[in-house]
């Protein structure tokens, strides 16, 4: 199955009433891991990276192994680069065959955010690729550095925002946030179902580590059909390391990367589950 674009997999999932999950990964027991459970289940998906991350993986190196993995997968497998900042990296993610970008001008005001986000999307479509922006804020940060502030969707702007900008995907802010929440949040159902009722483009939910499966229901049938998961893989990764320590089973290196594998894989069947995409590779 080759290497695929992200908006027939997200149109597939709005046609069909189902999410596609879209998995952070920083290194190739991620990538292995995440991809392991898209086979196993027959599901489609997205993997990612943020611009943020690049200090730790940078995106030369692990730009390369994510577009091999998704050519090497037996399932759908697009790449994206979330939360583009720049448009040098934009474009090098672009160079290297990511199949969509994410422009975050959601801390720009409404008109500059529309102008960059226009931009970035004619640059996408120069490579054949698809286009994702923000409107509205969605909470904390990508790699935890900074506690930004909520700033729900107006619905009439996400409106004005999609017909401007012609994005294929549409992040919307609705009490979510990145990172670990310290309880689970109460998302405004309401501002989805309104945005949703504005707007055609599939939207997006980012923030998913710590979202109750009810509510990632409810957000799916309510327009979401592209979920964002960071922080739980690399919780999981993490947790599964920790775990085959404490039981004593790591003798040597490549107990450890197995283990790493073992946590992205488990981290990534969960959610699949959740979002209804088993089966629909
Ligand atoms: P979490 O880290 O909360 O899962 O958020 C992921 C995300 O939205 C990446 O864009």
């Amino acid at each position: 199955m080759p290497l695929t674009k992200m908006s027939p997999l997200l149109l597939k999932a709005k046609n069909e009433g189902y999410a596609v999950g879209s998995f952070s990964v920083a290194n190739m027991e991620m990538v292995l891991g995440v991809i392991r459970a898209l086979e196993e289940t027959q599901s489609p998906a997205i993997i990612q990276i943020a611009e943020v991350r690049l200090k730790q993986s940078p995106l030369e190196l692990i730009g390369p192994l994510m577009v091999a993995a998704a050519k090497n997968a037996k399932v759908p497998v697009a790449v994206h680069f979330d939360h583009g900042k720049t448009e040098e990296k934009i474009r090098q993610a672009l160079d290297i065959g990511f199949t969509s970008v994410m422009f975050d001008g959601s801390h720009l005001p409404f008109e500059e955010n529309c102008a960059f986000t226009s931009k970035i999307n004619r640059i996408a479509k120069e490579y054949g690729a698809d286009c994702e922006g923000e409107i509205g804020c969605v909470g904390g940060s990508e790699d935890g550095s900074e506690n930004i502030a909520i700033n729900c969707t107006s619905p009439s702007q996400a409106r004005e925002f999609a017909l401007a900008t012609e994005v294929d995907a549409l992040a919307v802010a609705i009490g979510n946030a990145h990172g670990n929440y310290k309880q689970a949040p109460k998302l405004r159902f309401d501002i989805l179902d309104q945005t949703a009722a504005l707007v055609d483009v599939p939207l997006v939910l980012h923030g998913g580590t710590g979202i109750l499966p009810d509510d990632f229901r409810k957000c799916i049938s309510l327009g979401i059909h592209k979920i964002n998961i960071a922080t739980a893989t690399f919780d999981s990764v993490e947790a599964s390391v920790k775990k085959t320590y404490e039981k004593g089973e790591i003798k040597g290196y490549y107990d450890l990367q197995a283990a790493e594998v073992q946590g992205a894989y488990e981290n990534a069947l969960r959610h699949i589950e959740i979002f209804g995409c088993a089966g629909k590779a």
